[in-house]
């Protein structure tokens, strides 16, 4: 984060039915709570943006080229950090959304097989500043769950999107690359074994101490 910088990005992260829809709001109203002269503002990838929530209907319906896939994921998340997170940040407000750039290493690479490279590639495209430094997340909050778990959470309570067709070997590679991002970047992530009931991951959320 450079100085200019005075607000507070919070991520959340995890295969479908992981929980994140489960315990944001609550996370949203305890950040407000502790922080009350901070604007908390709540976001979500794909959307954030009227243009990002058009985007997110083509890319959670349409089937299309895992190239073009990422390509909308980014080019949703350039608009969304143009018009909602990098003011928002600018003003010092806390930003939660509900997935960013992980996801997109998860599904896209993990899931469907784009390279590293060229998610790297666009990342450092979409959120690269001109000192050379990425925009990240100073927080990511990962809910760790076996895929198989998260379908039977899911299945009780849904119809599957595009995505949540898809078979458990697919989640599982979701889910290694979830887990790869935050070994490789493990200050910037909080896991949360997400087995446990919601009672006990709360009491673990409500332990996270931010360093605004
Ligand atoms: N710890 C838990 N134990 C049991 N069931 C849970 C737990 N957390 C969430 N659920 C249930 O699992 C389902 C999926 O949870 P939720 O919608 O929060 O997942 P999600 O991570 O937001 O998924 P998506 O990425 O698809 O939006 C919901 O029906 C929710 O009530
Ligand atoms: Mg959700």
């Amino acid at each position: 984060m450079t100085s200019a910088q005075t607000g507070y990005f919070i991520s959340f992260e995890g295969i479908d039915g992981a929980g994140k829809s489960t315990h944001v709001d609550a996370f949203r109203k305890l950040m407000q709570d502790r922080y009350p002269n901070k604007e908390v503002v709540m976001t979500r990838e794909p959307g954030g943006t009227a243009l990002g929530e058009q985007l997110r209907n083509l890319l959670l319906d349409a089937p299309m080229n895992l190239e073009t896939e990422a390509l909308l994921m980014f080019a949703a998340r350039r608009e969304h950090m143009a018009q909602v997170i990098e003011p928002a940040l600018a003003s010092g407000k806390i930003v939660i959304s509900d997935r960013f750039t992980d996801a997109s290493f998860a599904y896209q690479g993990g899931g469907r097989g784009l390279s590293l490279a060229k998610l790297n590639d666009l990342e450092r495209w979409v959120q690269g500043r001109p000192d050379g430094s990425l925009l990240q997340p100073n927080l990511t909050i990962l809910f760790d769950l076996p895929g198989e778990i998260a379908e039977a959470r899911r299945s009780k309570v849904r119809a599957p999107d595009k995505f949540e067709k898809m078979d458990l070997d697919f989640f599982e590679r979701v889910r290694q690359e979830y887990l790869r991002r935050a070994k490789e970047d493990s200050s910037r992530f909080h896991l949360v074994d997400a087995t446990q009931t919601p009672e006990a991951i709360w009491d673990g959320l409500k332990l996270i101490q931010i360093a605004l």
